[in-house]
C-alpha cells in the first residue's frame, strides 16, 4: 500500500491533492495549522506522522523555535524535504515508532492517522507524547466534499471494471485490424453506457476518465497505435484508481472508530468539523494526554 504513496511524493507534490492545489495546503486548513505554529510553546518537539514530504510542517516551521519530525510509512521524496527545516524519516510507521516514550510535546497529523492500524498506532501516539502533550489532527470524514465525490468515482470505476473493460478490449481489437462493423457497435455501446451513467453521476463517470479515453479511442482511429496495450493501460490506471479510492473511503470510515477510541480513552478531548465555504471538508481533534 505504501508503494503508491513513494510513486505519489516522488512527483514532488506538497499536499495529498495533487494537481489540484499547487504549493501547500490554502484556506482553513492552511490557517489552522498556521493558528496552532503561533500557539504551539516556543522550543516544543512536534512529531507529524504520515508527513508526506512535509505540507504540515512547512507551516509551522513559521514558528522557528519548533524543533519538529517528520515521519512517513512511505518513502519521503527529499528534494522537497529539504527545504523544510525538519528531520524526515522515511519509512517508519506509525505503528511502531522509533522514538523513547515521553519524548514529544505535540504529535499532529492530517489525513493520516486513519490510514493506520489503530490497535498499535493509537498506543505509539501515547507512548511518545509527554505528559499533558497535546495530540492535534486533521482527519477525513465520510460526508465531506472531499470523500464522497471520491466514493462515487469509486464506485463508478468498479463498474467499469465489472461490466466494460471486455468491451473497451473488443473496441481496441477491432481498431486494429479497422472492423469497422465491430468498431461502431463496440464504440455505441461505451458511448451509451456512458451518457446513460453521466444522467445521475456525470462528474463521476467524467472521474473515471473513461469518457476521455473514449474520445482518444476515437479521435485516433485509422492511425497506428497500439489500441489493445493503451486499454490495457487505461485498465491499470483504473484498477490504481480504485486501490487509492477504496483506501481514501476506508480511512474516512475509520476517522469515526478513531474519534470514539479517543473519547473512550481520554476525557479531555475538542472534536469540531472543518468547513471551507460552507462545505465539510475534514474533522479535527484536539485531545491532551
Ligand atoms: C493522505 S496522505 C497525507 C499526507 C500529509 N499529512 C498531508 O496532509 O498532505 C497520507 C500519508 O500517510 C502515510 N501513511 C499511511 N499509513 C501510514 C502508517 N501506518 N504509518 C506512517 N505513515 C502512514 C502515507 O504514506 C501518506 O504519505
Amino acid at each position: 500500500m505504501s508503494e503508491h504513496w513513494t510513486n505519489y511524493w516522488k512527483q514532488g507534490f506538497l499536499t495529498s491533492f495533487g494537481g489540484g492545489i499547487k504549493g501547500n495546503y490554502q484556506g482553513k486548513l492552511k490557517r489552522l495549522w498556521l493558528d496552532h505554529s503561533k500557539k504551539i510553546s516556543p522550543g516544543s518537539h512536534v512529531l507529524d506522522i504520515g508527513t508526506g514530504n512535509g505540507a504540515l510542517l512547512d507551516l509551522l516551521q513559521s514558528n522557528h523555535t519548533l524543533d519538529l519530525v517528520g515521519i512517513d510509512r512511505a518513502e519521503i521524496n527529499n528534494e522537497i524535504s529539504d527545504s523544510i527545516n525538519g528531520v524526515f524519516h522515511s519509512k517508519v510507521s506509525a505503528e511502531s515508532m522509533p522514538f523513547e516514550d515521553d519524548q514529544f510535546d505535540v504529535v499532529i497529523a492530517q489525513f493520516a492517522l486513519e490510514y493506520t492500524d489503530l490497535d498499535f498506532s493509537l498506543s505509539e501516539v501515547f507512548r511518545v507524547l509527554k505528559k499533558n502533550g497535546l495530540f492535534i489532527f486533521v482527519c477525513h470524514n465520510p460526508e465531506s466534499i472531499i470523500v464522497k465525490p471520491n466514493e462515487q468515482i469509486l464506485n463508478e470505476a468498479k463498474l467499469i471494471l465489472k461490466n466494460m473493460q471486455s468491451y473497451i478490449y473488443e473496441l481496441s481489437s477491432a481498431m486494429i485490424i479497422n472492423d469497422e462493423k465491430s468498431i461502431s457497435l463496440k464504440y455505441s455501446m461505451i458511448k451509451d453506457y456512458i451518457e446513460n451513467r453521466k444522467r445521475t453521476h456525470i462528474d463521476a463517470i467524467i472521474g473515471t476518465n473513461l469518457p476521455l479515453f473514449l474520445d482518444f479511442l476515437y479521435s485516433n482511429r485509422n492511425k497506428n497505435i497500439d489500441f489493445v496495450e493503451a486499454a490495457r493501460q487505461f485498465e491499470n490506471e483504473l484498477q490504481l484508481l480504485v486501490l487509492r479510492l477504496d483506501e481514501l473511503v476506508d480511512a474516512s470510515k475509520k476517522s469515526i472508530t478513531l474519534i470514539n477510541q479517543l473519547k473512550l480513552l481520554n476525557k479531555d478531548i475538542e472534536v469540531r468539523e472543518v468547513y471551507e465555504n460552507g462545505e465539510l471538508i475534514a474533522s479535527y481533534v484536539k485531545a491532551i494526554k
